[in-house]
């Protein structure tokens, strides 16, 4: 494949193929010696235009452990901060003959727009409200790994949906897999239209997290976006826990097999609590280490992939 932006780009044979191959990318981690030659002589650029942790340092792990040359550039400290327009940034920085750009943008829509521009491979690392896809493969990854096929499992998405480029690339990730999704969110979180939405992608709405709770295998808990939200979109932090957290009752009320996700950072206390959040079946964690194997094979499938690869 050339790009990585979406999730609809790709059918569930080349799911299946970016998560085998990010199981044998995950061995490397274990390794003393971190570090493969499938990328030397390739140049990746960071291009980050919203703040990360998490997203961006397992790009830039996960492109140096393939031995590719990878250099960060982030909005604060580069021209973008005097006033350089996307396209100029992403032409300069392609015109210094690099093989991909990275990019996380705060407007939806953004790395497509590159791809339209630049020679190079372009992955969406998250942009506005619209996709993540590299967070939806390493959830399914780490799903997968503790709860095995995920035909037929049931999902919970929970929490603010509104402002989810998480929620829309899982969506379509977790029903290419066939697993069985459902929404729980207060209305004002629910994204406008989710009805129609629903109804033709097969997917169920709830506001009553209790009601579902007792019948998932995986709950991902999603981040109150409080830097996206300009208005009141529930009373008090503390009637959202009430409603919507996940708390210590209802970790009791979950299903024992039952795993927790949360893509991070988290509101400790708000959309998660600590009971949860560090349960022996949070897999929180391993959803950060399942980053790096699953940018590995995304950035092998875009740059280096020959016969019988994604695309
Ligand atoms: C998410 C993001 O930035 O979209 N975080 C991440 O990439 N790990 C979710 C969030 O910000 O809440």
């Amino acid at each position: 494949m050339k790009h990585l932006l979406s999730m609809k780009d790709l059918d569930r044979d080349q799911v299946l193929q970016l998560l085998d191959t990010a199981t044998a990318m995950h061995d490397v981690q274990h390794r003393e010696v971190k570090k493969l030659p499938t990328l030397r002589g390739r140049t990746v650029v960071n291009l980050f235009f919203e703040d990360s942790t998490r997203t961006r340092s397992s790009f830039e792990l996960a492109g140096k452990w393939l031995s590719a040359d990878v250099i960060n550039v982030s909005a604060k400290g580069s021209s973008v901060s005097k006033g350089e327009s996307l396209r100029d940034t992403a032409m300069t920085v392609a015109a210094m003959g690099v093989d991909a750009l990275v990019i996380r943008h705060h407007a939806s829509g953004a790395p497509a727009q590159v791809a339209g521009w630049v020679g190079a491979s372009v992955i969406n690392a998250g942009d506005g409200t619209h996709e993540h896809p590299t967070q939806a493969l390493l959830d399914a990854y780490t799903m997968r790994r503790r709860l095995g096929d995920l035909e037929g499992k049931h999902v919970a998405i929970v929490g603010d949906l509104t402002h989810s480029r998480v929620l829309r690339s899982n969506l379509i990730c977790l029903s290419t897999l066939g697993a069985r999704v459902t929404l729980v969110a207060p209305p004002t979180l629910m994204p406008a239209g989710i009805s129609t939405w629903a109804k033709q992608d097969g997917f169920a709405t709830s506001h009553d997290f209790d009601e579902v709770l007792p019948t998932l295998d995986a709950v991902m808990m999603l981040r109150v976006q409080k830097e996206r939200m300009s208005g009141g979109y529930f009373p008090t932090p503390r009637e959202y826990t009430v409603g919507y957290g996940l708390t210590r009752d209802r970790l009791a009320a979950l299903p024992e097999h039952a795993v927790i996700a949360h893509p991070g950072p988290m509101n400790r206390g708000l959309e998660i609590t600590a009971d949860a959040a560090d349960a022996a079946r949070s897999m929180i964690l391993d959803q950060v280490s399942a980053g790096v194997a699953v940018r590995m094979s995304v950035l092998y499938h875009t740059l280096a992939s020959g016969e019988g690869s994604v695309r």
